[in-house]
C-alpha cells in the first residue's frame, strides 16, 4: 500500500495498517488497497489527513488506546458516507479529533472534549463545526453539567444545529470500543460504567446519558435502513 494517498479512506486506513505511521504525506500517488477496490472516490484528504496527523500527534505515542479507538470511531464514520454526502468529511475528521483533549499535555480542565475543542480552536483554527462537533461530542453537555462546566461549554461551543451530524458522531462513538473495535451501544455504555465506576463523575454522566445515547443510535440506524440502496 501507497501511505501518502489523497483519499479520505486511505488517511485512514494508513493509521490501520500502520498505527504508528506519523510521517506527512509527500506525494499523492494513488495505489492503495481501498482505491483498488474503488471505496470512497471523493478527494477530500486534506481535511481527514490533517486530522489524523493531529490526533496521531498527541494520542499515539501517550495514549495508544485512545488513539485505536479514535481511528476505529473515525472508520465507522466513513461508513455513513452514504446517508451524510459531502458532510462525511466533517464527521471523519471530528471522530478522528473527538477525544484528543485526552492527550496529557492538552488536559487543562480535565473535561477532555472542552480541552480538545479549545486546543483545535486556539492551536489549529479549525473551522467552527467541526469544534462545536468535538466540544459536543457524545452529550458531553450532560458530562459537563456533572463536573460543573456545563455554562462554559455552551458559551463557548453551542451545540451544532445540525442533529444528523450530531447523531452519527454519538453512533460512531458509542458503537466503538476502546480498543477500536465494532460494538454495541448497550455494551459501550455498560463497558463504560464498568471501567469508571458507576458512581464516578463519568459513571454517573453515563447512565444519564444512556437513554439519550441509546435514542441518538436508532435514529442513525433507522436513516441508515431508509438509505436507498
Ligand atoms: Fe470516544
Amino acid at each position: 500500500m501507497n501511505r501518502h494517498c489523497d483519499r479520505r479512506a486511505c488517511a485512514i486506513q494508513a493509521r490501520v495498517l500502520e498505527p504508528h505511521y506519523s510521517e506527512p504525506p509527500v506525494t499523492s500517488s494513488i495505489d492503495c488497497y481501498m482505491h483498488t477496490l474503488g471505496m470512497n472516490p471523493v478527494m477530500d484528504t486534506w481535511t481527514v489527513d490533517r486530522a489524523m496527523r493531529v490526533a496521531e500527534a498527541e494520542l499515539s505515542a501517550a495514549l495508544p488506546r485512545r488513539w485505536a479507538h479514535s481511528i476505529g470511531v473515525a472508520r465507522r464514520a466513513d461508513d455513513l458516507e452514504q446517508m451524510l454526502g459531502e458532510d462525511t468529511t466533517l464527521l471523519v475528521a471530528a471522530a478522528t479529533l473527538h477525544d484528543v483533549g485526552y492527550a496529557p499535555r492538552l488536559a487543562t480542565t480535565g473535561f477532555h472534549p472542552l480541552d480538545g475543542a479549545r486546543f483545535l480552536r486556539d492551536e489549529h483554527g479549525a473551522d467552527e463545526r467541526l469544534v462545536r462537533l468535538v466540544a459536543n461530542h457524545s452529550f458531553a453537555l450532560l458530562e459537563a453539567e456533572e463536573r460543573g462546566l456545563r455554562e462554559v461549554l455552551e458559551a463557548e461551543f453551542p451545540l451544532l444545529e445540525e442533529p444528523l451530524l450530531v447523531d452519527a458522531l454519538v453512533y460512531c462513538d458509542m458503537t466503538t470500543t476502546p480498543d477500536g473495535e465494532s460494538t454495541t451501544a448497550r455494551e459501550r455504555v455498560a463497558e463504560i460504567v464498568g471501567r469508571y465506576g458507576a458512581d464516578s463523575v463519568v459513571g454517573r454522566f453515563i447512565r444519564r446519558a444512556a437513554p439519550e445515547i441509546f435514542a441518538a443510535v436508532e435514529r442513525v440506524d433507522a436513516a441508515l435502513v431508509a438509505q436507498p440502496r
